[in-house]
């Protein structure tokens, strides 16, 4: 089968700024029938091993490194001898989970990331985190939009290492120039579009959230 999305929740918490609170995460696996990366390991790594099942794990890509989204990085990288991606702006949160465990790999914007016959681009959208990525794949119509993007509005800025002026900037000038149609799926809660988000962006900037 040609290259394809699967989709797992997960459940667990969130920690920071001393609160925790319970999320349910969207995982992202993405490839074919032989290769797939995994978007965001959160919380279940038993549940995204038998997602991924008897398919190459060629790499991890972490939207950004709140604690929600990389909790099952390392049993991941350790069951299938997988690297493990993130943007080293986001190094400063990486560090809480796993002080002596880098990650394998580097984001960068414009890197592409090919994956089963297609291509995932990385997009640097600094706010959420200062490491935030997106991964656009334009084969699939589909952007991955981790924290940054969701259905209803930008992802949160109020706690330690957001900005709410620099996730506007982010999703302005790379996001909402994606074409209208193509489909995001966030980190939590319900998928959306470019172009249902984009009419809104006039209301997130003067509610200020
Ligand atoms: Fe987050």
């Amino acid at each position: 089968m040609a290259a394809h999305i699967d989709h797992l929740v997960t459940s667990g918490t969130f920690s920071l700024d001393g609160g925790t609170w319970e999320v349910d995460n969207n995982v992202w696996i993405v490839g074919d029938d032989t290769e797939c990366l995994v978007i965001d390991p959160a919380h279940d790594a038993e549940a995204i091993l038998a997602a991924v099942g008897d398919r190459k794990l060629v790499g991890i890509l972490c939207t950004h490194a709140h604690d929600d989204h990389i909790g099952a990085a390392a049993p991941l990288q350790a069951a299938r001898n997988a690297p493990t991606h993130l943007h080293p702006d986001d190094m400063v949160l990486w560090d809480r989970v796993y002080p002596d465990a880098p990650p394998s790999r580097p984001l960068d914007d414009g890197q592409v990331i090919p994956v089963g016959g297609i291509d995932l681009q990385v997009l640097h959208t600094p706010g959420h985190s200062p490491g935030a990525v997106c991964f656009y794949a334009p084969a699939l119509g589909t952007l991955f939009s981790g924290d940054t993007l969701f259905h209803g509005g930008p992802g949160a800025t109020g706690r330690s290492f957001s900005d709410f002026p620099t996730i506007i900037e982010s999703i302005s000038t790379k996001l909402l120039t994606l074409p209208p149609e193509t489909v995001v799926l966030t980190g939590h809660g319900e998928p959306t579009t470019i172009g249902a988000e984009a009419a809104q962006l006039p209301d997130w900037i003067a509610r200020g959230h």
